[in-house]
């Protein structure tokens, strides 16, 4: 019967004009759509705000609209909810998750960090609310750096759960993180040996990297960053080509922001499209317009953890 309704609106949605028929939800729900840069072409076109996940963290921060719909994964969209618990936030496709935030179950945290009392815990955004609630600070891809230098010399840190991204943070800062054992399985995709062939049959190009990928791809980037940075150095550059190691739907907006120049994905090691998010890339414009339409899937959570939660997300956006 679900299955029969579900299919009946599918068909429904097929026969109109979605981008006309989601402006008009938009002005009806009072909503807001929220988007990162992974997303299909046409969901950023219709996004009222797209950027890195910092960027969307502060944009949910400050909307006066009564819905966010958070074109992204689900950690984000917790996000929006842990600061707007009396807002009804939407997330196309619950199914949305992310390699980090399941690589790092909280009983297993609960335990990593029980080894470590004396240590100040720094989360990478990227994971659920329970790991929220059990940090002192969280950060994302574009603030890392500068929260960790914020943090005292003596103090002992753990940083979750991505690796990658915690050893490009330990580098910079030289300090020595406690790293839990994490990583995206899109940015560790990218193949070193590919890459480098790009680099022969593209000499004059500039690698452009973000921070999720394997310290062995970084030691190639001439600049390594948060997509919302990524796509400024594009602009900014004189160089005219860029070979790109990230989730290739920055590239819509690379080219769109740069149209002259020529922006080239990195490819995965299989030669497979695992280069782009699987998570990421289960919202359709289709599912953006029956989720507003039928006003779910929402993001429910519980008021406990969402407080615990709330603090971490709150000192980070004081220390960005
Ligand atoms: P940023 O949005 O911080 O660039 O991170 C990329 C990412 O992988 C989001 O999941
Ligand atoms: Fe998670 Fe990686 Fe997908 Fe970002 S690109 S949502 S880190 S799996």
């Amino acid at each position: 019967m679900l299955k029969a309704v579900i299919e009946r609106e599918k068909e429904e949605s097929r026969s109109i004009d979605l981008f006309e028929a989601i402006q008009d939800l938009k002005k009806e729900l009072n909503a807001v759509i929220l988007a990162h840069y992974y997303q299909e072409p046409d969901i950023q076109d219709i996004a009222d705000y797209l950027g890195d996940s910092l960027g969307l963290s502060q944009q949910a921060a400050k909307t006066k609209a009564d819905v966010i719909v958070f074109a992204g994964v689900h950690f984000m969209a917790e996000t929006a909810k842990i600061l707007n618990p009396d807002k009804l936030v939407l997330l196309p496709d619950l199914k949305a998750g992310c390699s980090l935030a399941e690589g790092c179950p909280a009983e297993e945290f609960a335990k990593f960090k029980a080894t470590y009392p004396d240590h100040l815990v720094i989360s990478y955004i990227n994971c659920t609310a329970e790991i929220k609630a059990m940090s002192d600070i969280i950060c994302t891809s574009s603030n890392a750096v500068k929260i960790v230098q914020q943090i005292p010399p003596d103090q002992p840190i753990i940083f979750a759960p991505d690796r990658n991204l915690g050893r490009y943070v330990s580098k910079m800062t030289q300090r020595e993180l406690r790293l839990w054992d994490g990583s995206c399985i899109v940015h560790e995709t990218f193949s070193q040996r590919r890459l480098i062939e790009l680099k022969i049959t593209y000499p004059q190009a500039e690698i452009i990297a973000h921070p999720e990928c394997e310290e062995a791809l970084l030691t190639h980037a001439d600049y390594i960053g948060s997509t919302t940075a990524l796509l400024k150095y594009s602009q900014q550059s004189a160089s005219k080509t860029f070979i790109v190691a990230t989730e290739p739907g920055i590239i819509h907006q690379m080219q769109k922001a740069s149209p002259h120049k020529q922006f080239i994905p990195t490819p995965s090691t299989n030669n497979c499209a695992c280069n782009e998010c699987p998570y990421m890339r289960l919202n359709t414009l289709e599912k953006v317009y029956l989720a507003m339409k039928n006003r779910q899937p929402e993001i429910k959570l519980a008021e406990d953890v969402r407080q615990l939660a709330f603090k971490p997300i709150q000192r980070m956006l004081e220390m960005s």
